[in-house]
């Protein structure tokens, strides 16, 4: 699955939200969050996102990986 990261926080840009084709993309808080299970690792959303926020899972930055738990957490997925 992909992952949004820390440059999200208070951009919201969204548009990731519009090309997202399962729409597996929630507002929450400060920043967006990817729902792991419905991801179907298309990279669209990467490749939108104007901060480039989004990672795939297996391609996090050490600084971003935190964001992979958190993105889980969000939807209290294990
Ligand atoms: Fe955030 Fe980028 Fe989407 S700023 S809301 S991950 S387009």
């Amino acid at each position: 699955a992909y992952v949004i990261t820390s440059p999200c926080i208070d951009v919201k840009d969204g548009a990731c939200v519009d090309v997202c084709p399962v729409d597996c993309i929630y507002e929450g808080g400060r920043m967006f969050y990817i729902q792991p299970d419905e991801c179907i690792d298309c990279g669209i959303c990467e490749s939108i996102c104007p901060v480039a926020a989004i990672y795939p899972d297996d391609d996090l930055p050490a600084e971003e990986a935190p964001f992979l738990a958190a993105n889980r957490a969000y939807f209290g997925a294990e």
